[in-house]
């Protein structure tokens, strides 16, 4: 394979993603689709923004033809889908575009994978692959009683997010069963490490903490989640997109479950001593609030299908990997304000103005 397509490579875990694999594999042009919504950052990507193996394209999944002209444009051998709206408490505000990004717009990379690979009828197909990135949220809700998600629990979603996320994973599916289109889905838990929003918990919580703000926690602070690095959900991707097995999913987690409470008070205590305060002297920002609609007590991975079938396991312990999460925050303070104020879209709408 040659030109890989990453969509949504300015967010989060893209960014990790392209990172990896434009340093990775100089015989592949990465090709990077993302439309630059408020989650969309080419800060993340200035290491890397003059690769030759490196392109950036503006443009949005949803609009089939666009989608179609790219992959004719830049040949397209194989995708690795992560564009979506992301964050669950802006699904409960406004369902309707994470309906129209996260459902209609695979559907559209989907089509145009299959119209374009499927020119030369299904032997077209042979050497291609989509990857649809995914998520844990589509299993639903575990209780506290030590169960795991694995690549067999039922489906079910109870977030908009979620439901859009699931709604896409099974159009993957159909057009792997209907039309033979060559594709592999991984379900991954919660990522913490650089470069995220800070709208999502952990970059949320450090820049409050840092500020003296309050930090939000939503009902009790005793729901569960499972983080994993963001470093090591790109090395699992990697390694699916290579060695993953056509029409397969593979589950992806790092065995590392924290209660909200447990892992805010984690956050305090190292921000506190890296910035010199009395440890712990932040809890007293701990602000219980309202809690989240339909609010998902606890997720957690079985990834030991990923482990047995193609060797994957984090490289990382958590404290570890909280410790370097908490230090890149307060070392890039400049990178934090300048999302916070805006300032990194204003810049981007100036150079890809339409
Ligand atoms: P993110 O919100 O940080 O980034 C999403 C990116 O998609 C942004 O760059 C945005 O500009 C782009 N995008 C949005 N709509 C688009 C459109 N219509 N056309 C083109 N680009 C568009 O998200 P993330 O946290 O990096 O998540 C990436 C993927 O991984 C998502 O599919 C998400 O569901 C999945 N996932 C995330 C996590 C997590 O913990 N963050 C865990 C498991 C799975
Ligand atoms: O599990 C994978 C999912 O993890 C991804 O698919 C999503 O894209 C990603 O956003 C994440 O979803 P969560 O809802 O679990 O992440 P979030 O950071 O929003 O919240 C983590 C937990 O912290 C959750 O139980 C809600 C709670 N929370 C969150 C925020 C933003 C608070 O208590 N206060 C807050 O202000």
């Amino acid at each position: 394979m040659k030109n890989i397509l990453i969509t949504g490579g300015a967010g989060f875990i893209g960014s990790h993603l392209v990172r990896l694999m434009v340093n990775k594999y100089p015989q592949y042009n990465i090709i990077n689709l993302d439309k630059l919504t408020y989650a969309g950052n080419l800060e993340n990507l200035k290491d890397i923004e003059s690769y030759t193996n490196y392109q950036f394209v503006k443009g949005d999944i949803c609009d089939y033809e666009f989608v179609m002209n790219l992959f004719r444009e830049k040949s397209i051998d194989g995708v690795i889908h992560l564009a979506a709206e992301s964050h669950v408490d802006r699904s409960i505000k406004d369902p309707f575009s994470f309906a129209n990004t996260n459902v209609l717009g695979t559907l559209s990379l989907l089509q145009a994978a299959k119209n374009y690979w499927g020119e030369s009828g299904r032997e077209g197909f042979k050497g291609k692959l989509f990857y649809h990135v995914s998520t844990d949220e589509v299993y639903g809700s575990l209780e506290q009683d030590g169960t795991f998600f694995t690549e067999d629990t039922k489906y079910d979603p109870h977030s908009p997010y979620s439901a859009s996320k699931a709604a896409s994973d099974h159009f993957v599916r159909a057009y792997f069963d209907t039309y033979g289109l060559p594709i592999v889905i991984s379900n991954c838990s919660n990522n913490y490490g650089s470069y995220q929003f800070p709208e999502k918990l952990i970059p949320l919580f450090i820049n409050n903490i840092c500020n003296n703000k309050p930090l939000p926690v939503y009902g009790k602070g005793e729901n569960v989640r499972d983080w994993l690095y963001v470093e090591d959900h790109a090395i699992a991707i990697d390694l699916i997109f290579h060695k993953g097995k056509n029409g397969d999913t593979y589950n992806i987690g790092g065995f590392n479950e924290w209660r909200n409470i447990d892992l805010i008070k984690v956050m305090i205590k190292t921000v506190d001593r890296l910035l010199g305060r009395p440890e712990g002297s932040s809890e007293t920002l701990i602000t219980y609030v309202t809690d989240r609609a339909g609010h998902d007590l606890r997720y957690a991975i079985d990834s030991t299908k990923l482990h047995k079938e193609l060797g994957w396991s984090p490289s990382l312990q958590f404290e570890e990997g909280i410790e370097r999460t908490v230090a890149w925050y307060l070392n890039n303070k400049e990178w934090l304000n300048r999302v916070t104020s805006g300032d990194y879209q204003r810049y981007y709408e100036e150079m890809y103005k339409e």
